[in-house]
């Protein structure tokens, strides 16, 4: 009873965020089949009434299916030796709407799975995205992306295939079998029972071959995804692949890992071939089977205890009968098979978002830009603090620096600000609200934002500006373009808002910065979060940007993060952090005075021995 229940509560509970913090969320939770299946029908709750008719009509099929056979009895017992025309004809054309009925239900029942395939296909993708968006860096950072793709796609395809493929013919085909066993037994029961003997070793060998069939199959799903990942990622790395000569060595890897999962396909298909040519429909063992089975009844007929007519449905449903059987085995190792990307599917569905609204969450007021720290620690991991014990807070209007070594915990003070993360103890309060309170949402809408580097979507300028806000009007992508000394850049563009800007190729560093800042002042925030915003420029470049950044920053509560000593000096308050801790804070000239921490980060940063690595 307590595993049973333990079991359930691992399949259908998430985890939780302790146990996603411990690195749960990276290890393959087991299922059994049965719960993988029950927990991906629930999915299909909504179009349970299309399915139904789907079935249904599946299975009305199948008895159709299984008439007409007897027609041919009737033709070949009673009309045959009586000449009998009248009877003839009712059968002929009783056979003709028994093929159109079956001909046009079928294509209806087509259309209608191909089509609820698609829908849900869509939506199942959309609910996939959309938790994935929702989900905590750290999980979808410690996966490569091309991963999240695959189970986006692959994966989710072959489960759509499942639901919408193999589970109606696997009813159908166990429905099939049972009406044919029901009609043999209605013919001769011994058939029956020795139909039902030979399939015991029948089902342990197809068993046998479809669990080798399935354990290639895993095997070479896993190599087609470490191929896609290699591609994936020299794509997105090109520069560093280019650079450090290293194209051989990629095309290389790529190549070693494409062969190798050809070969794992290759012993897959292979056995697939096995399966066929033994258990298959025109495989040893059916025909075999077959043989005997109409060598009886054959005897039967010639000892006079059956009718001559009789033999055209037993041949008929001897063929049926073994197909039956073999497609449940072969769809019965296919839903095995389609459990996998299930459950990597119900991995990633499982992971709770590490933050989440609570219920009756509030909307964020307009924001004045009071932000306060209260005595906060954080880790991304357990055991691992981040930040420990921060107290800080800024005055609206207020422009703060946050500076120290690279992994010091600045960067986690934006996200913390933002609710991409609660702190495990203290509060982090914005306008004196504790932000928990709030919607996220309403947060994070009012806040701008501008990272080390600006990431430019495919599409126009005006695509780009209106990212942080879509109802931006038109006066406003043009102040913030002002603002972020942009204005003239993109008059002199060919359409001006309206220039593609193919994902910033071709512009410099300093324009994409500028785009950024321009993005972030659309919203025209009264709090700004600037990380490391001129890391990635040249100083020249960066000179001119901090230029532009002092304007666009007047009379907003500004945060800025950086290594870069020149680019904090003017703040009101500089913040010096190491390793989680604010080890020393105030103004630069007062900083600089007290010949400590920060005096050493800028001398360092100066003569050049201490540049801090990002
Ligand atoms: N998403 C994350 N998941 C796990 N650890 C993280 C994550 N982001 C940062 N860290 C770790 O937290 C520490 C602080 O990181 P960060 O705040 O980015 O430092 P900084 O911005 O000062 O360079 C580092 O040790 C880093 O490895
Ligand atoms: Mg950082």
């Amino acid at each position: 009873m307590k595993t049973m229940s333990r079991h359930l509560q691992r399949a259908f509970g998430a985890h939780s965020d302790s146990a996603l913090k411990a690195g749960a969320d990276i290890q393959m939770v087991r299922r059994s089949l049965f719960l993988v299946f029950l927990k991906f029908l629930r999915v299909m709750i909504p179009y349970w009434d299309k399915l139904l008719i789907c079935i249904l009509v599946t299975c009305s099929l199948s008895v159709v299916r299984l008439l007409t056979p007897w027609l041919d009895k009737y033709f070949v017992d009673d009309a045959l030796p009586n000449g009998d025309w009248e009877l003839a004809w009712i059968l002929i054309i009783a056979h003709v709407a028994i093929g159109l009925i079956w001909w046009y239900a079928a294509t209806i029942n087509t259309i209608f799975t191909r089509y609820i395939d698609m829908r849900v296909l869509a939506d199942l993708r959309a609910r996939f995205y959309e938790h994935l968006i929702r989900l905590s860096m750290t999980f979808l950072q410690r996966r490569p992306t091309g991963e999240h793709m695959y189970r986006s796609n692959a994966d989710l395809n072959a489960v759509m295939f499942m639901i919408t493929d193999i589970l109606p013919q696997f009813i159908e085909s166990v429905f099939d079998f049972l009406l044919v066993l029901g009609f043999l037994t209605f013919l001769d029961w011994r058939v029956t029972v020795v139909l039902l003997i030979y399939m015991i070793p029948y089902t342990m060998l197809a068993h046998w071959i479809a669990s080798v069939e399935r354990r290639f199959d895993k095997e070479a799903r896993a190599k087609s995804q470490r191929v896609e990942a290699t591609l994936q990622q020299g794509v997105a790395g090109q520069l560093t692949v280019k650079t450090y000569a290293r194209r051989q060595f990629e095309v290389h890897k790529y190549t070693g890992r494409l062969i190798d999962a050809w070969r794992s396909q290759m012993k897959k298909s292979y056995t697939g071939i096995l399966r066929g040519q033994i258990i298959g429909g025109n495989g040893l063992l059916p025909w075999l089977k077959g043989f005997f089975i109409s060598a009886y009844f054959m005897r039967e007929v010639i000892l006079g205890r059956l009718t001559y007519g009789s033999l055209l449905p037993i041949f008929n449903y001897m063929n049926r009968f073994s197909n039956p059987i073999q497609r449940i085995i072969e769809l019965f190792q296919a839903l095995r098979v389609a459990m996998i990307p299930a459950e990597r599917i119900l991995q990633t569905l499982d992971v709770a978002p590490v933050v989440a609204d609570r219920p009756g969450a509030r909307t964020m007021p307009p924001l004045q830009g009071r932000v306060a720290f209260e005595d906060i620690h954080f880790s991304y991991e357990h055991n691992v603090p981040v930040l420990r014990g921060l107290n800080f807070e800024i005055q609206p209007g207020q422009k703060v620096a946050f500076v120290g070594y690279s992994g010091a915990g600045k960067s986690t003070i934006l996200n913390l600000m933002l609710r991409l993360y609660d702190p495990d103890s203290g509060t982090v309060r914005i306008d004196g609200i504790d932000i928990r309170e709030v919607r996220m949402s309403s947060l994070q809408q009012q806040v701008g934002l501008v990272f080390q580097d600006t990431y430019v979507f495919t599409g126009t300028v005006r695509d780009n500006l209106r990212f942080a806000d879509p109802r931006a009007k038109e006066d406003a992508l043009w102040n913030a373009l002002r603002l972020a000394d942009l204005e003239d850049f993109v008059r002199n563009l060919p359409n001006g808002l309206d220039s593609d800007l193919q994902e910033g190729a071709g512009m410099s560093g300093g324009d994409k910065q500028r785009l950024g800042i321009a993005r972030a002042l659309v919203r025209n925030p009264r709090l700004l979060l600037l990380d490391e915003p001129t890391s990635s420029l040249d100083s020249e470049t960066e000179a001119r940007v901090l230029e532009t950044l002092k304007k666009a920053t007047r009379g907003r509560t500004t945060c800025l993060i950086s290594h870069r000593m020149p680019t904090v000096i003017d703040s009101d308050v500089i913040y010096v952090m190491d390793a989680g801790r604010i080890v020393e804070s105030g103004r630069h000239d007062a900083l600089m005075a007290r010949r400590s921490y920060y005096y050493q980060l800028y001398s360092l940063y100066f003569t050049g021995k201490g540049e801090m690595a990002a």
